[in-house]
């Protein structure tokens, strides 16, 4: 048996395989209120029907202004909730799982989508003003705020309160995006972070905003639901976080409450060389496993079935996360269980007269 098709356990909830799908940004709430539709539905559902074991919704705002664009998705009123249960219900019918990535954008929001031009959009054009841990801005964006201490607490609620919405809507796990340079990526990276106060210096305050998080959000959501948190473990750049540093943080964060850890890289800067390549940020996730004892998830340029498999033989990594090769074959997981010989009882009736026939590829 391969171990991409042997279930795994996360807290409570059981997944099919670990042969999952990393979040990714599709820029289509086509009204600008966050609600998700029949894109996010065909998009997220053809990954469930392809045999996916769990699938991780888009980043998506926990507020309006946490949105890295305003075509993203959220998760901050009723109507979200509702179209999100849409999708939710459907992937649960094909047998896989879904969670939802619950993200802030900080200094990174209120930009173009790539249709729409590039850069920040204006106050006039339905932008808003940006905050951070900082006042510098990314890169050629806006400038943002630098946030004051009790709104950060203001914004702890706001992502607790998030959680419990994603719950209502039916999701089976919440993932906390702290990686790819955002607004929690802005405080755990010294070279965005040289605030003064309580969650400045140290690391133990560069991850005081995150850690405060995952404990309003464990107090929430029910017991048997499972907290990940995404990390970018390296910015590429002397003087930012280390892999060493991370998975410290990853540890403080599931002493309270946190589940399982997905390991990504950069986005913090720009300006860096990112030495990519296949499997290139597996290294990053071994790293943590080795420290944090929880279940660590790899991501980046995994393609095929058998690259997949000797990750997971390596030892260290439980789950691989499959992205734009999911997005360029949806059924990337079916077809996985083929080439490695396995049977699964979850290839779609519908379409039975389309297995591959046992000798060929
Ligand atoms: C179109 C696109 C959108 C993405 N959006 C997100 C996102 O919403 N949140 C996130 O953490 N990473 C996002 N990512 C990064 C992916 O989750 C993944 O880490 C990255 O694509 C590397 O994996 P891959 O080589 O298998 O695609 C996005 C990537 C792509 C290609």
């Amino acid at each position: 048996m391969a171990k991409l098709f042997e279930s795994i356990t996360v807290r409570g909830l059981e997944v099919r395989n670990r042969i999952w799908v990393p979040p990714m940004c599709e820029y289509s709430c086509e009204n600008r209120d966050g609600v998700v539709g029949d894109w996010h539905l065909v998009h997220l559902g053809s990954m469930a029907s392809g045999g996916a074991g769990l699938i991780i919704a888009e980043a998506t705002g926990v507020v309006a202004e946490g949105r890295i664009s305003p075509w993203c998705p959220g998760i901050y009123n009723d109507e979200q909730v509702v179209a999100w249960r849409r999708v939710t219900d459907f992937v649960h019918s094909q047998g896989a799982k879904i969670a939802l990535q619950l993200a802030h954008a900080g200094r990174k929001a209120s930009t173009h989508r790539e249709q729409s031009g590039s850069g920040s959009i204006s106050l006039a054009d339905g932008g808003w003003q940006t905050v951070s841990s900082t006042a510098e801005a990314f890169d050629s964006l806006a400038a943002p705020r630098a946030l004051e201490a009790h709104e950060i607490a203001v914004l702890v609620q706001a992502w607790a309160a998030a959680a419990a919405r994603a719950i209502a809507a039916g999701f089976d796990a919440v993932e906390i995006h702290a990686a790819h340079g955002y607004l929690l990526h802005q405080f755990l990276s010294p070279l965005t972070n040289g605030r003064k106060d309580s969650y400045g210096g140290s690391l133990e305050n560069r991850a005081r905003f995150l850690l405060e998080i995952v404990t309003a959000i464990r107090e929430v959501v029910p017991n048997e639901v499972p907290i990940f948190v995404r990390f970018s473990a390296t910015d590429y750049a002397e003087g930012g976080v280390t892999p060493e540093e991370i998975a410290t943080v990853a540890k403080w964060c599931a002493d309270s409450g946190a589940d399982l850890f997905d390991i990504s890289t950069g986005g913090l800067i720009t300006g860096v060389k990112i030495p990519t390549g296949p499997g290139y940020q597996v290294a990053y996730a071994e790293t943590v496993a080795e420290k944090v004892g929880q279940p660590v998830s790899a991501v980046g340029q995994i393609t095929s079935a058998l690259q997949a498999e000797q990750i997971l033989e390596s030892g260290q990594i439980a789950v691989v996360m499959i992205g734009r090769q999911s997005m360029r074959d949806p059924h990337f997981a079916l077809r996985a269980a083929h080439e490695l010989g396995v049977e699964v009882d979850y290839w779609p009736i519908q379409y039975n007269r389309a297995k591959w026939p046992k000798e060929v590829f």
